[in-house]
C-alpha cells in the first residue's frame, strides 16, 4: 500500500520519518514529482532503482533545503555560487566535484567523482528536506522511460504499491524538470539538460555556457540523457502542421480547424510557461484517451525554440524517439 499524505505539518512530519527510516516517499517539487530516498543509505537508494525499474548506471540528483547544505557535499566554484545565488531555490541542478566529506552513497552518485545537487523551490518539499536534514536522492517519480508525473495521481498511476507514500502538494507549477548544468570544468560550463531555468536566463549570469553539440558530448557526463524517454504508449509525430483523422493533436497556439478527433492545447495564446506546465498532463491524457478511441498516434504542433520552448521540445524529441521495443536500448531515467 502507498499512503497519500497531505502537505500539512503532520503529513510532512510523517514523510520525513519514513525517509529517515530508509523508506521511499514521492514528493512534489516545482518541476515534477520526485521519488525520494535518503541518499546516504545505500539500501534506500537501491529501492528507488527497483521501484522505477531504472538502469543502475544512471546517477541521481541529491536535493537539499539550502545551498549551504548542498555545498557540504560538493566543492563549489565561483560560478556555482553565482548560479545558486541567482536560481536557488528553483529549477536548476548543478554538477560539481564531490566533496571529500561527501556522505552520498556510491549507488546514488553512480560511483562518479561528480554529484548533481539541487535546492527545489516548492514549499512542502523544502519543509520536508529541512526536517529530514539529510540529502535526498530523487529522480522523477515515474517508471523508467515513461512520462514524468506532475501531480500525485500520476505518481500513484506509475508507482502505487511500489513506494511507501506520496506527499501531495498539488500540481507542479513549472512542469518540466530542472535545467542541468555541468560545472565540473570551471572554464567550460556546459548545459546538459534544458529545463525550468531557460538558456536566456542562464546566459545572463554565465555568458560562456556551452551547449553540447552531439549526443556523445553529453552521454559520458549525463548518462540519463539517452534516447527514448517521456514515452507515451502511442507513437509521437513532431512538427505536425496538420493532424489527421487517426491522430490525437497536442496543439500549441490559436486553435485551428483540424481533422484530429481529440485535441489538447498546451497554450491557446502561445504562452510557453503555460505550455510547459501542461505538457506532461497533456501527453498522459491524450495517450489514455486516444488509445481508448483507437487512434494511431499523437501529432504535435511546432513549438517556438526560445525560453521554455527548448525544454518542451527536448522532452517531445525524446517522447518521439525510437523505443526499446524498436530495438534501441532503453537507458532513460
Ligand atoms: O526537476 C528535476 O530535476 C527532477 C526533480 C524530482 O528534482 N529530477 C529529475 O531527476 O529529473 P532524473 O533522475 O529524472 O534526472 C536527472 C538527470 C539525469 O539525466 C542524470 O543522468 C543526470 O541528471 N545526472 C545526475 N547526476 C549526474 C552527474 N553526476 N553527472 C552528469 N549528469 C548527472
Ligand atoms: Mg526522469
Amino acid at each position: 500500500m502507498t499512503r497519500r499524505l497531505d502537505a500539512t505539518p503532520s503529513g510532512i512530519a510523517t514523510a520525513a520519518s519514513i525517509l529517515r527510516a530508509g523508506g521511499l516517499v514521492a514528493f512534489g517539487t516545482e518541476t515534477v514529482y520526485g521519488l525520494g530516498a535518503d541518499a546516504s543509505q545505500p539500501q534506500a537508494v537501491a529501492r528507488i532503482f527497483e521501484a522505477k525499474n531504472r538502469p543502475r548506471f544512471n546517477p541521481l540528483i541529491s536535493h537539499f533545503a539550502h545551498a549551504q547544505a548542498a555545498f557540504t557535499q560538493v566543492v563549489p566554484n565561483a560560478m556555482a555560487h553565482r548560479l545558486a545565488q541567482a536560481f536557488w531555490p528553483g529549477p536548476l541542478t548543478l554538477i560539481l566535484p564531490r566533496a571529500p566529506a561527501c556522505c552520498i552513497s556510491d549507488l546514488a552518485a553512480d560511483g562518479l567523482s561528480s554529484l548533481a545537487v539541487r535546492v527545489p523551490a516548492n514549499a512542502a518539499a523544502r519543509a520536508l528536506l529541512e526536517q529530514v536534514d539529510r540529502p535526498i536522492a530523487a529522480p522523477s517519480a515515474n517508471r523508467s522511460g515513461r512520462i514524468s508525473p506532475v501531480d500525485a495521481a500520476h505518481v500513484l498511476e506509475e508507482l502505487e504499491g511500489r513506494i511507501d507514500a506520496v506527499l501531495d502538494s498539488g500540481p507542479c507549477m513549472v512542469g518540466v524538470e530542472s535545467t542541468v548544468v555541468d560545472l565540473t570544468d570551471p572554464q567550460a560550463p556546459c548545459l546538459l539538460r534544458p529545463g525550468g531555468v531557460t538558456l536566456e536566463e542562464l546566459q545572463a549570469i554565465c555568458p560562456h555556457i556551452r551547449l553540447p553539440q552531439t549526443n556523445s558530448d553529453v552521454l559520458p557526463h549525463s548518462p540519463g540523457r539517452l534516447i527514448s524517454h517521456y514515452a507515451p504508449h502511442l507513437p509521437v509525430r513532431l512538427n505536425a502542421l496538420h493532424a489527421q483523422a487517426d491522430e490525437a493533436l497536442l496543439a500549441f497556439g490559436a486553435p485551428r480547424p483540424t481533422e484530429a478527433p481529440l485535441v489538447w492545447n498546451l497554450s491557446e495564446n502561445g504562452n510557453l510557461e503555460e505550455a510547459a506546465a501542461r505538457l506532461f498532463t497533456g501527453l498522459r491524457t491524450l495517450d489514455h484517451q486516444a488509445r481508448a478511441l483507437g487512434l494511431e498516434r499523437i501529432a504535435v504542433s511546432p513549438i517556438p525554440q526560445h525560453g521554455l520552448g527548448r525544454a518542451i521540445q527536448d522532452r517531445l524529441n525524446r517522447a518521439a524517439a525510437p523505443r526499446p521495443q524498436d530495438g534501441v536500448e532503453d537507458a532513460a531515467p
